[in-house]
């Protein structure tokens, strides 16, 4: 990996700026990170976003926020919340990378139980967990919530952050589980994300009552604003 192919993992067909980041835990393994836009503007993620919630998704310190040069966003926030420094490589730093793509071993329900001990959520104490589907197996992901409530991402959200940094942009489907409530259902923000990403595919919901329903994504969307429009670079294929 370098920074070049990072980058070229960002998604941004709306602005047409990418921005990619990593985030160094205190294991030492790097967790990287790229803009990820949506067609509805609050519900792009920022490259730092994206990589502060992996590395805390995978139970880890942030130690360190590293840029290729001097960062177009403002990092004060991340330095402040986690009491750490950013630091500029210009090259690529050594370490490993944070390998997001797992093999489902076991019943996807057990998974999902177990990932969300996983979930930061300070604020709301409401754990949320998701199991991205991509080609080769599966992308993981949980809540995080930090002190700025609107910085922080649901469980679906960090799954496809992850998924689109490691370079995937098809999905097979989506599943996520909410113990703490009776029906399981996506934000009105994440079914605007899964819907740019996976509308096609199917949604599993694991509810806290020990039910289980699925939904077609686009579904979850009646009368979705059509983003086809807005973009200068093509859709991903699966959307
Ligand atoms: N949350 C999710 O992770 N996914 C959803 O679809 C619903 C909401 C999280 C976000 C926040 O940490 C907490 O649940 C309460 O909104």
């Amino acid at each position: 990996m370098n920074w070049d192919q990072l980058l070229s993992h960002a998604y941004t067909p709306y602005s047409g700026n990418p921005e990619c980041c990593l985030v160094r835990g205190k294991s030492g393994l790097l967790y990287p990170g790229v803009q990820v836009e949506n067609g509805s503007y609050p519900l792009s993620m920022t490259a730092e976003q994206i990589a502060f919630c992996s590395c805390l998704a995978a139970g880890e310190e942030p130690e360190v926020l590293m840029y290729r040069g001097q960062p177009v966003s403002q990092p004060l926030f991340w330095q402040e919340e986690f009491d750490l420094e950013y630091a500029v490589y210009e090259k690529f730093p050594g370490g490993d990378l944070f390998n997001p793509l797992v093999q489902l071993n076991s019943p996807a329900k057990e998974r999902l139980r177990k990932l969300n001990d996983y979930a930061v959520t300070p604020n709301s104490s409401f754990p949320v967990s998701a199991i991205a589907e991509v080609e080769s197996g599966v992308i993981e992901g949980v809540n995080i919530e930090f002190s700025t409530w609107n910085l922080g991402l649901c469980a679906e959200r960090v799954a496809i952050g992850r998924a689109i940094t490691a370079g995937f942009r098809e999905f097979g489907g989506l599943s996520i589980y909410v113990p703490k409530s009776d029906f399981a259902s996506p934000c009105g923000g994440c079914r605007q994300v899964i819907c740019e990403w996976m509308s096609g595919q199917v949604v599993g919901l694991y509810h806290g009552n020990g039910t289980f329903s699925s939904y077609y994504a686009r579904d979850f969307l009646p009368y979705a604003m059509k983003t086809s429009s807005l973009k200068k670079e093509s859709k991903p294929s699966s959307g």
